[in-house]
């Protein structure tokens, strides 16, 4: 067979075009350069900014006492894992990490993935396969519609935090088995799934029920143990992930629940069983950092009371923040420029506040995405609150 002669010469020369394509809408993304450590107030690209854009919402990611466990551990343990967990990759401190991570969640046992990315695509690919369905949000994040795909089971969408609609799905359709998946926190919205709703639907049809609760780890509840904890709803939620990576200020995702499905997943979660273990000395991390929730329970409160500050201040401003209700606040402005144009203006003020566009969210819904910290001063907030008022009226339609 003769090649086409571009084809032939030039077989990836079709992403030029596309590159260009997501150019010419506003979509191209590119790389940043962050010196020094994550915090409040970052160098990013050579420029000091105030930083809006990290998900470390404790602002544990540079926190002393994470840096000193994590020196000592590598002292004792070296730094790679050198082999997949099922093989010889696993190590004392993760052992004891998902010892701690199950006390911490309130189940019989946790296993820690390299991610939660890895935990959720692994986790749910394992729990159901072709004749079984999974039941998803619509706004679910890309490593649950990946770990839908790879399960090869029927995938049945609902709409966003909309139990009626997945009552209705649920009756309509027989399978084998029956998965519900979703985020308890919405990462590119902040708003909240309707926990109490969506586990009772799961027990009147014999679901199963897995929450991601990224977002809300550490951050959400008494505890700080996520959504599920306020909403009272543990044992009704089987399969519970969360991530090392955000509110924890590490690296590493977990699922949490009864032993006979950490036993499985260790078993048959692909991402887990052909993936090198990370690294023992990060878990160390991950262990001080839980310490940290549970004896500093000030650092959630206080964020999650300044949210809700700060989110009213924006709506008296007139800005659209959606539904949000945790410390991952939009701005909506819809067009992908605009959010584009704005983050510009932010930022040439001394202000990174990320412009998210599709394909992260919807078509027409480009936005900001403003994640609080417990790391950010008060007049972080206010300069930043100061900036968006003078710029409402460039982005806002005329009131
Ligand atoms: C809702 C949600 N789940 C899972 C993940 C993946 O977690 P990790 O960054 O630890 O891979 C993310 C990451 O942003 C997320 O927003």
């Amino acid at each position: 067979m003769t090649l086409h002669p571009d084809l032939a010469s030039r077989p990836l020369g079709w992403i030029e075009e596309s590159l260009e394509k997501l150019r010419q809408d506003g979509l191209l993304r590119s790389p940043r350069v962050r010196h020094g450590a994550q915090s409040a107030v970052i160098d990013l690209d050579g420029r000091r900014l105030v930083n809006f854009g990290s998900n470390d919402y404790l602002g544990l990611a540079s926190d002393s006492r994470l840096r000193g466990a994590v020196q000592q551990a590598l002292l004792q343990d070296g730094f790679g894992a050198g082999a997949s967990p099922l093989v010889c990759g696993r190590a004392e401190l993760h052992d004891r990490l998902e010892n701690a991570l199950a006390q911490f969640e309130g189940v019989e046992s946790t296993i820690v993935f390299p991610s939660g990315f890895a935990a959720n695509s692994g986790t749910i690919a394992a729990l159901v396969g072709p004749g079984d369905a999974v039941y998803t949000d619509e706004k679910n994040h890309a490593s649950i519609w990946d770990g839908c795909r790879l399960s090869r089971a029927d995938v049945k969408v609902y709409r966003h935090c909309d139990p009626d609609h997945l009552d209705s799905l649920l009756a309509k359709h027989h399978h084998r088995r029956r998965l519900i998946v979703t985020d308890t926190v919405f990462s590119m919205d902040g708003d909240l799934a309707p926990l109490v709703e969506l586990s009772e639907i799961a027990a009147r049809h014999k679901a199963i029920m897995m929450v991601d609760e990224a977002h809300a780890t550490g951050v959400f509840g008494e505890r700080g143990g996520g959504l599920c904890e306020v909403c009272g709803v543990e044992e009704r939620v089987p399969v519970r992930v969360g991530t090392l990576s955000k509110a924890l200020g590490g690296i590493g995702g977990f699922t949490a629940g009864i032993r006979l499905l950490t036993a499985w997943l260790f078993q048959r979660a692909r991402s887990y069983v052909y993936s090198t273990a990370f690294p023992a000395s990060l878990c160390a991390a991950s262990l001080t950092a839980l310490d940290i929730v549970r004896t500093e329970p000030w650092r959630r409160r206080e964020l999650l009371n300044r949210a809700a500050r700060f989110r009213q201040a924006l709506l008296s401003q007139g800005w659209n923040v959606g539904n949000s209700q945790s410390q991952i606040i939009p701005i909506v402005v819809g067009d992908a420029q605009a959010a584009v144009d704005l983050s510009a203006a932010l930022h040439e003020a001394g202000f990174f506040v990320p412009a998210i566009r599709p394909p992260s969210v919807p078509q027409g819904e480009a936005r900001l995405r403003i994640s609080l910290t417990s790391a950010h001063q008060g007049d972080h907030l206010s300069q930043l609150l100061e900036l968006l008022a003078k710029l409402r009226d460039r982005f806002l339609p005329r009131r």
